[in-house]
């Protein structure tokens, strides 16, 4: 159906009905805000914008200084920065499991988790598909994001998200002398490499904003989620697909009932099924980003049982509750409207906002967090 469409269609009218077509099929919800006076002469706009190359933080790229980093201590990590400011402080709470595994399955917990609807609880679910899911996350890989963490190690993060302000900024080689890269959703490499970097080490999704990627971005190369060796994958437990994915993933066969029957997880993940590569946020860590980070107004209004944090945000706080560095690229700064939605598009277009997430609460977040110096934000200037 979506080929049929695209034969017919041309890039504006194109865009315009694939945010037609993807909002009738009930992509991200039904639901979507544009900003109106975005829209108006946005192309104009570009045309008069002129990338200024002056970059707010540039000294990522020391070679010799990240080989080293690995096995040095950081000079102040993440952590110790957030304990030194009582407003942070009594923000971040490190002791909520970032990890869904086997232990976490238990009647009590089952019990306990009945409150919540998902992705922050189980109200609704079939005990037996999540059980079965998490009782594969048994490996002792699947305790910790890093597996064994390296003694004294200083793990530097680079979370990639897919926003526009990556077009032409020469940030991939920046971006892969991380220890680890964190992607996500439509996170297309293959031409941007300059600007993104290759290296995917770990790869954040649900099951539906995968599958969407896989069909809206397909005409930007993304026939494929990253799949290079050594990759892991977040699932975000956001419905019951999710649950079905993850378990058929791990045993290597195709999906047996549901929204996604039939589906061949290796088409998605690879050949290699093994358990260690793959990975659940705990719906407990949701519902503290949720509830601590990003309670949106949204939450008050009559869809905001749909409301959740994005994938980019849900990635970014995983990296800030794993990682002692954290930089993020490509995600929402104050000046959004100066760049495309996302790094790949062909023409300029407006950030779409979805009325599920909240991403003008989430750049107040970002914002507030960079200049508190817990992580840092990628960010440039354009001048006209
Ligand atoms: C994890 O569970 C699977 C399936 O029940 C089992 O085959 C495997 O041996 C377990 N692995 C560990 C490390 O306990
Ligand atoms: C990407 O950046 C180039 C300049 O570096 C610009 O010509 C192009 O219009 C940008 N694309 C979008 C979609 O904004």
């Amino acid at each position: 159906m979506h080929q049929v469409f695209l034969v017919f269609c041309k890039w504006r009218a194109c865009f315009l009905l694939w945010v037609g077509v993807l909002t009738l099929m009930g992509f991200l919800f039904g639901h979507y805000f544009l900003s109106g006076f975005e829209f108006n002469g946005g192309d104009n706009l570009q045309q008069r914008l002129m990338v200024d190359t002056s970059v707010t933080f540039q000294d990522e790229g020391k070679t010799s200084m990240n080989k080293q980093s690995k096995a040095m201590k950081c000079t102040v990590s993440l952590r110790q920065r957030i304990q030194a400011q009582p407003q942070l402080h009594s923000l971040f709470q490190f002791d909520v499991p970032v990890l869904a595994r086997s232990q976490h399955f238990s009647t009590s917990e089952w019990q306990r988790l009945q409150h919540y609807l998902p992705p922050y609880g189980w109200k609704g679910l079939p005990i037996n598909v999540v059980s079965s899911a998490l009782m594969l996350l048994n490996d002792t890989a699947n305790s910790g994001l890093f597996g064994e963490r390296l003694g004294g190690g200083c793990i530097r993060c680079a979370v990639v998200g897919n926003g526009g302000i990556l077009n032409g900024s020469r940030q991939g080689r920046a971006i892969d002398e991380h220890d680890f890269v964190f992607r996500l959703n439509g996170a297309v490499i293959k031409g941007f490499e300059e600007d993104v970097g290759t290296k995917t080490s770990f790869y954040g999704f649900t099951t539906n904003t995968m599958k969407n990627s896989l069909i809206a971005y397909r005409s930007f190369g993304f026939h494929r989620i990253p799949q290079e060796q050594g990759i892991h994958y977040i699932f975000i437990p956001s419905e019951v697909r999710d649950y079905v994915m993850l378990h058929s993933a791990i045993q290597g066969v195709r999906v047996p009932h549901g929204h996604d029957k039939d589906d061949q997880p290796w088409t998605y993940f690879g050949p290699n099924h093994l358990a260690k590569k793959f990975k659940m946020l705990h719906p407990d860590f949701i519902r503290y980003i949720k509830d601590r980070f990003l309670k949106s107004h949204l939450l008050k209004l009559a869809y905001g049982h749909v409301y959740m944090p994005s994938t980019g945000a849900l990635m970014l706080m995983t990296a800030l509750h794993a990682c002692d560095e954290v930089s993020a690229y490509g995600f929402i700064t104050d000046n959004y409207r100066a760049f495309s939605d996302h790094y790949y598009d062909r023409v300029k277009k407006p950030l779409v906002f979805y009325a599920n997430h909240d991403m003008q609460l989430e750049s107040r977040l970002w914002k507030r967090l960079h200049s508190l110096n817990v992580f840092r934000l990628y960010q440039r200037t354009v001048t006209t």
